[in-house]
């Protein structure tokens, strides 16, 4: 999913964005931090998927909208995520510092993704992983083994991320948009017209806002 506009009034783009991973990381504290700049401590599992929308003024000729799609931990045990997968261009995959068994998931989540999505030329949709609730553990994973074992699973990177403490969100997304541009730089202008995107959901029509299915 992308978009683009005339020379002459920059250009727009729309991408659809996967937050996945095991439940209770913090999908939807990261996205919420991200968006709307709140977190709290009360748990409530999404169900299903939930979306959010950022618009990022990416420099002064280009426009993004980020469609976020916060995908359930428990949807992995579901038939539903090749649905919600489809047309996606870019995802998070996030587990918890604090419980091993959701480092352990990251690699079943990124082959279910891998196996159900893939961008127009046929290779994988950019991945960034998300080492979140970093405030409550300090040196996490050592460095190095973390940029090979991303380099060994097709991971663009990682981040050590805190919704708590607000830590590395912005970051992280920038590095993903940057991969997703970096994948629509050859596209010809008539690719990308904002105007041919097809949504799968009605249309998010405010600058930022979240909604539930
Ligand atoms: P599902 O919707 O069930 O898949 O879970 P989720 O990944 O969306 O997790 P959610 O964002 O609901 O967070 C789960 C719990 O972790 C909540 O109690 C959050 O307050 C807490 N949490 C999330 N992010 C952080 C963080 O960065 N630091 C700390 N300390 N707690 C966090
Ligand atoms: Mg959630």
């Amino acid at each position: 999913m992308a978009g683009g506009g005339s020379a002459l009034e920059g250009r727009e783009y729309l991408f659809k964005v996967l937050v996945i991973g095991e439940l209770g990381v913090g999908k939807t504290s990261i996205i919420k931090r991200y968006v709307h700049q709140l977190f709290s401590h009360h748990y409530r599992a999404t169900i299903g998927v939930d979306f959010a929308l950022k618009v990022i003024n990416w420099d002064s000729n280009t426009l993004v909208r980020l469609q976020l799609w916060d995908i359930a931990g428990q949807e992995r045990f579901g038939n539903m995520t090749r649905v919600y997968y489809k047309e996606a261009v870019g995802a998070f995959i996030v587990f918890d510092v604090t419980r091993c068994s959701t480092f352990e998931a990251v690699l079943k989540w990124k082959n279910d993704l891998d196996s159900k999505v893939k961008l127009p030329d046929g290779s994988p949709v950019p991945a960034v992983l998300l080492a979140n609730k970093c405030d409550q553990k300090d040196g996490t994973k050592n460095d190095v083994s973390m940029d090979d074992f991303c380099k060994e699973n097709g991971f663009a990177g990682w981040f050590e991320t805190s919704a708590k403490e607000n830590r590395n969100i912005e970051e992280a997304t920038r590095f993903l948009v940057e991969n997703i541009l970096a994948n629509n730089k050859g596209l010809p202008s008539e690719d990308v017209d904002v105007t041919k995107i097809k949504l799968d959901q009605p249309p998010l029509t405010a600058d930022s806002q979240s909604q539930c299915c």
